[in-house]
């Protein structure tokens, strides 16, 4: 077997990060090893997303940029995967004569024979078909890399949702779970290979287990919780509409379990979230909000939410803007409204107009900023246990007079999912705090971390949250 390259090029969330991880895991036994240019690749492979706006437009983009690299090497194979892939088929093809593969969401693990087929025989392949087991395949999933210490696994795929702006069930197919069995041999198998945090993946991990007749996904968390070895817990993406008190209680009772809930809201107007299929309303998303609290009172509540949606009036927006005040996130992520295909809301009438949309993102971002700040600000003087990632040398980022920049900075994230930096102390560090978890005394805050000095307690092991 001759050793052959790979270049992945990702495109969106981290379910597609996760799957190139998948592509990658299932091309190394056929001698493919993974290549950081498209320049070094024998393969090509684009993993697309389309639930951020300009999809298609990114695809094509890049791969106009691959028309030139296969003319100077007709031997390279270019595929094309993931929502975009599913969505568009055939077409793709057509559009691109010097494309070999087109892979759905449901085909990631039949990628490994239509390469091979393309190897051997040539010809265009497409495979789209949507599968009605979850893919599992024993070699799908790649080690990780030296120095990683956080990985995700994906316990589910799909959904049955149907919010009415959203093409991920058209593109990812029905919701289906993962066993339990087979999400905590890997985590095992994760933890074996130095990984100390996992974060569980699914576009509504509440309804985990649910129509397989599973454990529930308070009961999965229970069980990630007592493999040996795993420091943390972490999950995204969750419904509020199926968020239980038994999911809310977890957050008192497992240790390894993040202070963190990624909860998107979408809208502070009950009259929008109805609009949008959400099946929740406003009051009761800031229920939601209050029990998680009164189990957990220092949690972090980030969430998403869409200006712009059709129809979206000002009084509705001012609620939006009300129920961000109200809730107080540690983070939000905010879109504009734009048409999906074969998204219902494409043909509702009342499109705002773009300016609009871009003016109503600037005022959310702007008040979220000033909350987020505030809550850094609030942990100035605390000391928080920080699992580190990686390190820098010499950086500006922290905002720190130049003289006191230190030579070398390490960083990583809270509980809470904030990011921390802090220098190094010689001599403490043995050389690297790397995947240690470190008690940081917070000094500094700033709109997107926080600094602080690393202090050591006489009293042994600090606590893993
Ligand atoms: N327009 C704008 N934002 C969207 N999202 C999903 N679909 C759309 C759309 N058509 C946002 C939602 C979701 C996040 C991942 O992307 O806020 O939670
Ligand atoms: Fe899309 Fe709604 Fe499903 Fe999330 S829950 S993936 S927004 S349809």
């Amino acid at each position: 077997m001759f050793p052959k390259t790979v270049y992945i090029h990702t495109i969106g969330c981290q379910m597609n990060v996760y799957d190139s991880d998948r592509i990658a895991g299932g091309l190394a036994p056929m001698g493919y090893h993974r290549v950081s240019t498209p320049e070094q690749a024998d393969l090509v492979i684009l993993n697309t997303c389309a639930i951020r706006e300009k999809a298609e437009q990114k695809v094509f983009s890049f791969l106009g940029r691959m028309a030139g690299l296969k003319r100077q090497n007709p031997d390279l194979i270019i595929g094309v995967g993931g929502c975009v892939a599913q969505q568009e088929g055939r077409s793709i093809l057509d559009r691109a004569p010097y494309l070999d593969i087109v892979f759905g969401t449901h085909a990631v693990n039949r990628l490994p024979l239509l390469v091979r087929q393309v190897e051997t025989s040539g010809g265009r392949l497409v495979d789209v078909a949507f599968s009605d087991t979850i893919q599992e395949s024993a070699s799908c999933q790649s080690l990780p890399a030296a120095g990683q210490i956080s990985s995700f696994v994906t316990i589910m795929q799909g959904c049955d949702n149907y919010c009415t702006y959203c093409v991920v069930p058209y593109v990812r197919g029905r919701e289906m779970s993962r066993t339990p069995e087979r999400i905590i041999a890997e985590i095992q198998e994760l933890v074996a290979a130095g990984i100390l945090e996992v974060t569980l993946l699914g576009q509504n991990v509440n309804s985990y287990g649910k129509k397989e007749g599973l454990c529930d996904f308070a009961e999965l968390l229970k069980k990630v919780n007592a493999v040996d070895g795993l420091s943390r817990i972490r999950f995204t993406t969750s419904h509020p509409k199926d968020i239980s008190d038994k999911l809310i209680a977890c957050f008192s009772c497992l240790d390894k379990l993040c202070r963190h809930i990624h909860l998107p809201v979408q809208s502070g107007s009950s009259r929008v979230l109805q609009r949008m299929n959400r099946k929740y309303t406003r009051e009761i998303y800031l229920e939601k909000i209050a029990a998680l609290r009164a189990v957990c009172p220092d949690i972090a509540i980030t969430s998403d939410i869409i200006v712009g949606f059709p129809g979206e009036t000002d009084q509705d927006f001012e609620e939006t803007l009300s129920l961000v005040r109200e809730v107080a996130f540690d983070g939000l992520f905010v879109f504009m409204y734009s048409d999906r295909p074969n998204a219902p809301a494409a043909k509702f009438p009342d499109k705002a107009p773009e300016a609009e949309k871009a003016e109503r993102l600037q005022q959310v971002l702007g008040l979220q900023d000033t909350i987020t700040l505030q809550k850094h600000q609030a942990l100035v003087g605390t000391t928080q246990m920080v699992l580190v990632e990686g390190h820098s040398e010499r950086s500006s980022a922290a905002d720190i007079s130049p003289d006191k920049i230190p030579d070398m900075q390490w960083h990583g994230r809270t509980s809470t999912h904030k990011i921390v930096h802090f220098p190094d102390v010689k001599g403490v560090s043995d050389g690297s705090f790397m995947g240690r978890l470190v008690a940081v005394q917070i000094e500094r805050a700033f709109s997107h971390s926080l600094w602080g000095k690393p202090v050591f307690r006489e009293e042994g092991r600090c606590s893993i949250r």
